[in-house]
């Protein structure tokens, strides 16, 4: 039975404005894929399978010779999904860990503390951190936006990947064939309880031109090759 980890990396990343899709976006030396890819492999995961776009797929299966690829969907879940089929059809699986190729900064610790609260039992896991900002609900008005309340900050939690699962909730999960921004979201829906553990503020997404430069500078200031 084996680990497999299934990387979605076939979004645009506009929000970066890079000038190509996110995931092969340099980011000292190597595209941010390959170093989320590094990160999960160093983890003693047994198998990757990344989702590109379609006019990226012999790009990508050249920088990662030991994953396997696919094309990737319109949406996110559409992604996963491809990912899925993919390796259910080619692996025995005990547990999925789905991951974004933008938290290329995750350390293997994580991943290992996700797939181990899976072997004990739970059929899904999501590490998660507390938020730090006071948050406020808007709504428009004033000419920009009003306040309408403060929301309890301690009973939220910023929520990352990777996420764990057991096969056959991920499958059920993804039975409806709908969309969300995680795979959580879609495992809520479906009624299966989702877990979480501890997250780690190095799994951050880079999304914007500043999370970018914020991983430039943390691999640079550790040396990292
Ligand atoms: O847009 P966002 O940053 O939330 O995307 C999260 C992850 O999902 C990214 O790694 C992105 O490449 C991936 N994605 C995908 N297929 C899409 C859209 C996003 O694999 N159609």
């Amino acid at each position: 039975m084996s680990t497999v980890c299934l990387i979605p990396a076939a979004g645009a990343g506009t929000r970066l404005a890079a000038g190509r899709p996110k995931a092969f976006v340099d980011l000292v030396g190597q595209t941010i894929l390959e170093r989320a890819v590094r990160g999960v492999l160093d983890a003693d995961v047994d198998a990757v399978v990344v989702a590109v776009p379609a006019d990226l797929v012999s790009e990508a299966q050249a920088l990662l010779p030991d994953c396997h690829v696919v094309v990737g969907g319109a949406e996110r879940s559409a992604s996963v999904r491809a990912c899925i089929t993919a390796a259910t059809a080619s692996f025995d699986v005990d547990v999925i860990l789905i991951h974004d190729a933008a938290r290329a900064l995750t350390p293997p610790d994580l991943f290992r503390r996700v797939v181990d609260a899976v072997r004990a039992g739970a059929p899904a896991v999501i590490p998660g951190v507390p938020v730090t900002d006071t948050l406020k609900a808007v709504e428009p008005g004033g000419g920009g936006e009003r306040v309408v309340a403060t929301v309890d900050r301690s009973v939220l939690r910023a929520v990352q990947t990777p996420q764990g699962f057991a096969p056959d909730a991920l499958a059920r999960a993804h039975a409806s064939g709908g969309h969300a921004t995680d795979d959580a979201g879609l495992a809520e829906a479906a009624g299966i309880p989702v877990t979480v553990v501890p997250g780690d503020l190095m799994a951050f997404k880079i999304t914007t031109e500043w999370d970018l430069r914020l991983a430039r500078m943390l691999l640079e200031s550790t040396g990292v090759r």
